[in-house]
């Protein structure tokens, strides 16, 4: 979603911030803006460019056309108003004055708008984020925090905003509240961004702002408050990922060369918590008696989040012999739940600033329900306000379809439910060890059916002419083809669907005639058997048939028109390789068809809106 940035220091700020709205474009934008105060005339100077920021970097001359050491950028993307220029950020002030960019949605925005068009402002944009420019200028005698403060408690919904006033030239406000923003420390320099990769080039040392915090930035300082206005001494980070973590290191796409860091990501991620065959995940809130009363696990998320908790209800209920439902965390908050005593929640998301993922945790929350989440950035807003955080460390991830940090999510909960049935007693340890042991083997029979993806190649081209891909499976079989399917129709824009096997004679058939691409998934073999008589059912009505198997089985060969084998893997760990071809296939179909692989229409990172 939309994209921050701000610079002040003694450089130059209009290139400093072209060149971090560049490293936000994975987020998904429409347009873009910058704003900078120019320095004698303390004027504020902005342009702004409907589509790519290379149309802003022509209308600027590459930032030179804007000069001034202060400033802010912006990528947005739209929610309330067409793209367009008028719309996109910077909004300023009626007297020229207030420049703002924002990050989020303001839901009482209307209301709001009528009051100040009574009080004679006039909007010049159809977006929720003009109002917040002039409450602002309403608010504003002098004192800009005073200002901030006072339209922040106005203000509903989500809002990360980065803010100048031509009054104070040598100052950069920015404020946060559900939506991230962080603060970069640099040497006489200081930056503010919506995310890591676009302050790597600076700095690695960073602040990310609180919940409700507002921040005035100087070259030669930083200045916070906390939501009720007192002073808080900064609490930097270092970063310890370099720029070469956001960079394609020779790949054509992010989204390839993250497929590819998978086996080392999932190292990362799992080490850590394993000593020897013991798993410790450090919990402080959420004792083992807890997980021992605990009758039902919900597993919230959205998207690819939602389809690691499909997948993760059968580890849990396998193993840890609870009932664990999935729900879309968009839906969960108005369902009214059942959510008791011994109801726990796992919320699982990517951003940690997913905003159906983070409003259904605080219901859960509500309910009175503990809640651990599985979160891939660290400090994100589900990471501090869950009650246990399970850190992934897939490192940071680009592409805006998921593929990493969706795999080592997987892995995580299996970790989680293994450590769960262990506490429980639920689960034999023998079987624990074979899982655990299966865990630390897995990189490296990802690695090796990486090394080689001219298969992917070959089945992208015989399926990309298709109009509707189906995908099959069963058990997790299933719950993983959800996810191929999401990946196929995300990057290749072809349209797609994952059905449970067992449920094709109740309906789907019906779509089955001469040719229908089929992807069949055919990894858990407690169900092989079954598998095998549904793609016969579909090959009788003439789909064409790509099986993916584990290596060793040949029950598909003379069923399927093609077999894809990957390397087997004990019990749950099979998933991390089942995903793999998925991954490939949806990837190299989407480059046949030359799409937009890392940023695909009409998505977004991170996803701050309801
Ligand atoms: C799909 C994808 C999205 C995200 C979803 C949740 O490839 O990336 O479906 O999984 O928007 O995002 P997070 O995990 O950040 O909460």
């Amino acid at each position: 979603m939309c994209g921050i940035v701000g610079y002040i220091g003694a450089r130059q700020a209009a290139p400093i911030l072209l060149a971090g709205l560049e490293k936000l474009e994975y987020r998904g934008y429409d347009s873009a803006g910058i704003c900078v105060v120019a320095p004698e005339e303390s004027k504020l100077s902005y342009a702004k460019c409907l589509g790519k920021i290379i149309n802003l970097r022509t209308r600027t001359r590459d930032g030179t056309a804007l000069p001034g050491g202060n400033g802010i950028g912006h990528t947005r993307w739209a929610t309330h108003g067409t793209p367009s220029e008028t719309n996109s950020h910077p909004h300023l002030s009626g007297d020229g004055r207030i420049a703002l960019v924002h990050n989020g949605i303001i839901e009482n925005y209307q209301e709001l708008a009528a009051r100040l068009r009574d009080a004679g402002y006039v909007f010049r944009s159809e977006t929720d984020s003009e109002t917040i420019v002039h409450l602002l200028e309403d608010y504003y005698d002098g004192n800009p925090v005073a200002a901030l403060r006072r339209a922040a408690a106005e203000l509903r919904g989500s809002f990360a905003l980065g803010v100048l006033f031509a009054d104070f030239p040598g100052r950069l406000y920015a404020l946060r509240k559900a939506s991230p923003l962080i603060i970069g420390m640099g040497e006489g320099e200081n930056f503010i961004a919506s995310d890591v990769p676009a302050l790597l080039t600076h700095t690695r040392k960073i602040i990310r702002m609180q919940e409700g915090s507002v921040a005035e930035l100087a070259s030669d300082g930083i200045k916070l408050w906390d939501a009720d206005g007192c002073a808080i001494t900064p609490n930097p980070e270092t970063i310890d990922w370099d720029a070469n973590s956001a960079q394609k290191d020779g790949h054509a796409h992010y989204t390839i060369k993250e497929i590819h860091e998978q086996p080392y990501a999932l190292r990362r991620t799992i080490s850590p918590r394993l000593r020897g065959d013991e798993i410790d995940f450090g919990f402080t809130k959420i004792s083992e008696q807890e997980l021992r009363d605990c009758n039902c696990i919900y597993l919230l998320g959205c998207g690819s989040a939602y389809h690691v908790g499909m997948v993760g209800k059968y580890y849990l209920e396998k193993l840890c012999r609870v009932f664990a439902i999935p729900v879309l965390a968009s839906e969960f908050r108005y369902a009214h739940p059942v959510v008791t005593e011994k109801t726990l929640t796992i919320v699982v998301s990517q951003s940690g600033e997913t905003a159906d993922a983070r409003e259904a945790m605080h219901e859960a929350q509500r309910l009175g329900s503990k809640v651990i989440s599985i979160v891939n950035v660290k400090g994100s807003a589900i990471a501090v306000e869950s009650d246990e955080v399970i850190y992934t460390h897939a490192g940071p991830e680009i592409g805006v379809a998921t593929t990493k940090a969706y795999n080592v999510q997987l892995n995580a909960l299996l970790l989680f439910a293994l450590y769960m049935a262990r506490v429980r007693g639920t689960a034999e340890e023998i079987y624990i060890k074979e899982e655990i042991h299966a865990l630390q083997t897995l990189p490296e029979k990802m690695e090796s059916f990486l090394f080689d993806v001219t298969t992917a190649q070959f089945y992208a081209s015989v399926y990309c002419g298709g109009k509707d891909i189906y995908f099959l499976g069963r058990n997790v079989d299933y719950a993983l083809a959800l996810e191929g399917s999401l990946k196929l129709k995300e990057i290749s824009y072809i349209h797609s669907e994952a059905y449970a096997a067992g449920e094709l004679k109740h309906g789907t058939l019906a779509l089955m005639e001469e040719g229908t691409p089929v992807v069949a998934v055919c990894t858990y073999t407690p169900l092989l058997d079954k598998m095998i008589s549904n793609i016969v059912q579909v090959k009788a009505r003439g789909a064409k048939v790509l099986a993916i198997v584990r290596e060793g089985e040949t029950g598909l060969d003379f069923v399927a028109d093609y077999v894809w084998r990957i390397p087997a893997s004990f019990g749950f760990t099979q998933s991390a390789l089942t995903i793999l071809p998925m991954q490939l296939f949806a990837y190299y179909v989407a480059l046949q068809l030359d799409r937009e692989i890392d940023q695909p229409r009409n998505l977004a990172k991170s996803v701050t809106v309801e």
